[in-house]
């Protein structure tokens, strides 16, 4: 089984990647999408959604506790898409994975993102010419929600991705229109693997061990994905492998304290810098959805503007 790191744009970035896989459990960790529209991307964009890119070996970027880390892109021009590919993967990420979900409006108007599960061709036309740029062995992966509006293409854009050469697809359960809101429909997964050969991942809504059993049985995948369960129970990857809750309890909270104060120590960006503040209060309205002292530290750092502030709350 192998448990990957979502992909969160704006919440989960490298410093929560090292975090997260430094507590342990996770095989690979995506990066937030890297929006591609008509021009090379710089090296200096790429190093900021993906440092670890810095420090890639011939095994490609890694986070500090060594899990591969891959980076994403998001775009729907294949020529462009497919050259920038190339760039990544020259530049040490673990493989390159496409963006075929993102909800946003703006992203969604200029035709990037979930619009495209409208469009079975122009997925196969994108996954295509990366595969065709990238070397025979990078991974190419995609990932896609059910539909935009509704279920009807699900099985026809996991087929386009998969004869266009895709290594492996990560489905989220869930259309377009669907956002969010529960339940994630995991037997659509199950539909999905049933029709194509490559590997599929399952995402959505998995938050504990009980919930990565049920969607690994109704799926009968045996790779899934998490992303706010993983910021919800920072040792959530650990809790699912060890079936025996006894061998991992879920993390306590004087643990999640000490990274939450990691977290705020990691690098900095200056005093003035509202990056931590904001980043750790965006953490804690997860964290409390698991622990009741979450939602009291929120309350009392809520005002605090500045991450020396937190710190020495912490
Ligand atoms: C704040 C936020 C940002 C996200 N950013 C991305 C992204 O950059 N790329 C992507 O493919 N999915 C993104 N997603 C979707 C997640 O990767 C994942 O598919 C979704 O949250 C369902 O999984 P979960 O229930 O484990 O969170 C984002 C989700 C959230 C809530």
């Amino acid at each position: 089984m192998r448990v990957i790191l979502a992909p969160m744009d704006g919440v989960l970035d490298h410093l929560m990647r090292d975090l997260l896989t430094k507590v342990g459990g996770y095989d690979l960790c995506v990066t937030e999408f890297v929006r591609v529209v008509d021009q090379i991307i710089s090296d200096r964009a790429f190093f900021r959604s993906c440092p670890e890119l810095k420090n890639a070996d011939v095994y490609g970027s890694t986070t500090q506790a060594g899990t591969p880390v891959r980076v994403q892109l998001l775009g729907q021009n294949p020529a462009c898409m497919s050259d920038n590919a190339a760039k990544v993967i020259e530049l040490g990420s673990h493989g390159v994975d496409i963006n075929f979900g993102c909800p946003a409006k703006m992203v969604n108007k200029n035709r990037g993102g979930a619009i495209l599960l409208k469009d079975p061709e122009n997925l196969y036309q994108i996954v295509s010419a990366i595969k065709k740029a990238v070397p025979e062995d990078a991974i190419v992966s995609a990932k896609i929600r059910l539909g935009y509006e509704d279920k009807s293409l699900a099985i026809e854009n996991a087929q386009a991705i998969e004869s266009a050469g895709a290594n492996e697809l990560t489905v989220h359960a869930r259309t377009k229109i669907e956002g969010y809101k529960p339940p994630a429909h995991w037997q659509w997964i199950a539909k999905i693997k049933q029709s194509i050969d490559i590997p599929v991942i399952a995402n959505g809504d998995i938050f504990n061990q009980s919930d990565a059993k049920k969607c690994r049985e109704i799926t009968t995948c045996s790779d899934i994905m998490v992303g706010r369960g993983a910021l919800m129970m920072p040792n959530l990857a650990q809790v699912i492998k060890h079936q025996d809750p006894q061998l991992a309890p879920v993390m306590p909270w004087h643990e999640v304290q000490r990274l939450l104060l990691d977290y705020t120590r990691c690098e900095t960006y200056g005093d003035k810098s509202k990056y931590y503040p904001n980043r750790i209060k965006q953490w804690l309205k997860y964290l409390k959805l698991q622990y009741t002292e979450a939602d009291a530290l929120f309350q009392e750092i809520r005002t605090f503007k500045t991450a020396q502030a937190i710190i020495d709350k912490l």
